[in-house]
Formats: structure tokens, C-alpha cells, sequence
């Protein structure tokens, strides 16, 4: 099997990246990556040489690239995307550019060449927020911001062009991933690293929106699943049911830095801040036979620790 994977120097393309290349060793993996400030070449340090593997410096909605790719490839993966909601707060038109243009040029590559399968990486933040119970994968799309905005505008393009095009895609909505290699603007690498420069963390409101947290490579485990059985057309809910409050997160971090509270400096919410995700991914456990492996308790100690041994990762 050859796949494009889209955004690969990034915090899950990168984990996905290495996962395949490493349980599937016959397959050929292309990383069309534009090289943005999150992307990391470290995070493929251990697979660069690989002869399965081709980096590729471009633009998913650059339409000559994307088409020349589609054309060599079985399968396409799309992690590429403007991933911070606060900067989509700041600034929403990358958001729409890559989010929503970048994926109208895969799609339109799609239709043109024909592959057999394409796997669109959403989040559940589409759903928008939810006080009590848990969003299926048929609940109305109620983003909230520009990002779940234009992540939601993605999914509703996709529909159509299975439609009306029928284009093999698959959607996943996935909660919240913590693990190794996350650029340290998303709350638990800046977290640490706030810390290990005694430094303040800044933490939104009073603490308490919620959040579901999965770690990273039982997101790739269930991503290869779909990406092997996953059925075309459909869309699967992807969470490991572990909800904390930022609050929480905040003191585990600050226990295992041995720091205390006086180091937290509420600041003013997020404008529109969700207060809670909670999706029910029952489908892909039914369905794909999906079970996560790993426990947070043990696994979130490990990942804080792995950024305190690895301050050049931070660093650069
Ligand atoms: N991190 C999470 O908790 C989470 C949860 C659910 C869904 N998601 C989704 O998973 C995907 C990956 O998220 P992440 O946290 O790994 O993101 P990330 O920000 O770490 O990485 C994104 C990567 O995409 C690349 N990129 C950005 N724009 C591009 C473009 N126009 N063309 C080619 N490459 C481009 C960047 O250079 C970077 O390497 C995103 O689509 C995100 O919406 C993330």
C-alpha cells in the first residue's frame, strides 16, 4: 500500500507515520507536509532514512502538488491542518485556507484520480459543547469557534462529495490527544515548559471546562483500524473516555514538577470557550473491535516526564 499522509511533521501525523512504517513494513508512506511552525523534522528523526518513506515540502491546497501525489498513491490521509484554536481566534483566514480550501483541493484530486480510500482526520470539537451525555457520530454539527468551524465545514464537504461524486471517505472525530512531540502552544507541553522555566501557567477562566483525553498512539491504533476496516462513508467517534477538568490536568503537571498552586495565574476565559466535549465512540468499538490500550493515570506521567528529559525537544 502506498499513502499520503498530510501534515506527517506534526504531533499525530508523526506518531501515525512511525506506526505504519514500523508494523507494516512493505507499505510506502508520502509526507506532504508545508513545513509550518508546528511541524518538527525531530519527530521523524528515527524514520527519515527509511526507504519507504519520501518527504515532500508543499501545500495541501496547492493544487499541482496534490494532484501529482494523488496519483501515485492508494490512499490518502489528511492530518494537515491549522490546529490552534486560539490562533483561530486571532486570525480565522489560515483556518479557512488550510482547513477548508486544502481539503476542497484534496477532494477535487480525489475525483480526478481515483483512490480507494481517503481518511479525514476531524475532532470532535465539531459538535461543539455539551453539559451532560455524549455525541454519536449522526449529532448536528454545532461548532463554536473558528477552528471547530472550519474543521466542521471540512466534514460537511466531504458528505457531499461522497454524495454526489462518491468519493471513498471516512471521517474521524477524535477527543483530546496528549503523548510526546505536541508543540508546546497546546496546554500540557506549554504547561511544562512554563514550569521549567519557573514560570507561571496561564490558565483560562476558573479552571473547569472539561475536556476528554486520549493518548496519542491509541488514536494511531484506532486510525490504523480504520484505515484497514474502516467501511466507506462513515464516520467514527474516536475517545478513550477520560474527561478532566483543565484544572486537574493542571495539578497533576504541577505535582510531578513539584511545583504548587501559586504558580497557576487565571487569566480571562477564551472568548466563546467550550466548556465541555463528549463524544460516544461505542461505533468504533462495536464495529472495529477498538479498545484503548493504554491507562491515563500511568501513561500522563510518563508523557509529562518525557518533556522534562527532553528540553532540547521543547527548546527547538
Ligand atoms: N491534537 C489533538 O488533540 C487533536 C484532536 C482531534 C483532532 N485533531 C486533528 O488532528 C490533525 C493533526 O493534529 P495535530 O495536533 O497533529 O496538529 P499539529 O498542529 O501538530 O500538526 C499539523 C501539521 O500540519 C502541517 N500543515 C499545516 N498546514 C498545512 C498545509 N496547508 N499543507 C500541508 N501541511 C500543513 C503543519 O506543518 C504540521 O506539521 C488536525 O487535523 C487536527 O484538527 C487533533
Amino acid at each position: 500500500m502506498k499513502i499520503l499522509v498530510t501534515g506527517g511533521l506534526g504531533f499525530i501525523g508523526s506518531h501515525f507515520i512511525k506506526h505504519i512504517l514500523k508494523k507494516y513494513p512493505n507499505y510506502e508512506i508520502i509526507n506532504l507536509d508545508i513545513v509550518s511552525y508546528c511541524a518538527n523534522f525531530k519527530n521523524l528523526e528515527e524514520i527519515e532514512n527509511n526507504k519507504n518513506y519520501t518527504f515532500i515540502k508543499g501545500d495541501i491546497s496547492d493544487k499541482n502538488i496534490v494532484e501529482k501525489i494523488t496519483q501515485e498513491v492508494n490512499c490518502i490521509i489528511n492530518f494537515a491542518a491549522q490546529t490552534h484554536v486560539d490562533n483561530s481566534i486571532k486570525n480565522p483566514k489560515d483556518f479557512i485556507k488550510t482547513n477548508i480550501e486544502g481539503v476542497y483541493v484534496l477532494l477535487e484530486a480525489i475525483k480526478k484520480y481515483n483512490i480507494e480510500k481517503f481518511i479525514q482526520i476531524s475532532t470532535d470539537e465539531v459538535y461543539g459543547s455539551i453539559a451532560n451525555g455524549f455525541f454519536s457520530e449522526n449529532a448536528n454539527l454545532e461548532p463554536n469557534n473558528p477552528y471547530s468551524a472550519s474543521k466542521a465545514s471540512a466534514d460537511l464537504l466531504i458528505r457531499s462529495y461522497q454524495n454526489t461524486y462518491k468519493i471513498p471517505a471516512i471521517i474521524t472525530r477524535c477527543a483530546n490527544n496528549y503523548g510526546e512531540n505536541q508543540y508546546p502552544e497546546k496546554l500540557i507541553p506549554h504547561f511544562i515548559s512554563q514550569l521549567l522555566n519557573n514560570k507561571k501557567v496561564p490558565l483560562y477562566g476558573n479552571g473547569l471546562n472539561k475536556r476528554d483525553w486520549i493518548y496519542v498512539k491509541d488514536n494511531v491504533k484506532a486510525l490504523d483500524l480504520i484505515l484497514h476496516q474502516g467501511k466507506i462513508g462513515e464516520i467514527y467517534n474516536i475517545s478513550a473516555n477520560c474527561e478532566k477538568t483543565n484544572l486537574e490536568i493542571t495539578k497533576i503537571i504541577l505535582k510531578e514538577l513539584n511545583k504548587d498552586e501559586n504558580y497557576i495565574e487565571y487569566v480571562e476565559d477564551r472568548p466563546g470557550h467550550d466548556l465541555r466535549y463528549g463524544i460516544d465512540s461505542s461505533k468504533l468499538k462495536k464495529e472495529l473491535n477498538w479498545t484503548p490500550d493504554y491507562n491515563f493515570n500511568e501513561q500522563f506521567i510518563k508523557t509529562i516526564h518525557w518533556y522534562i528529559n527532553n528540553k532540547d525537544w521543547l527548546k527547538n
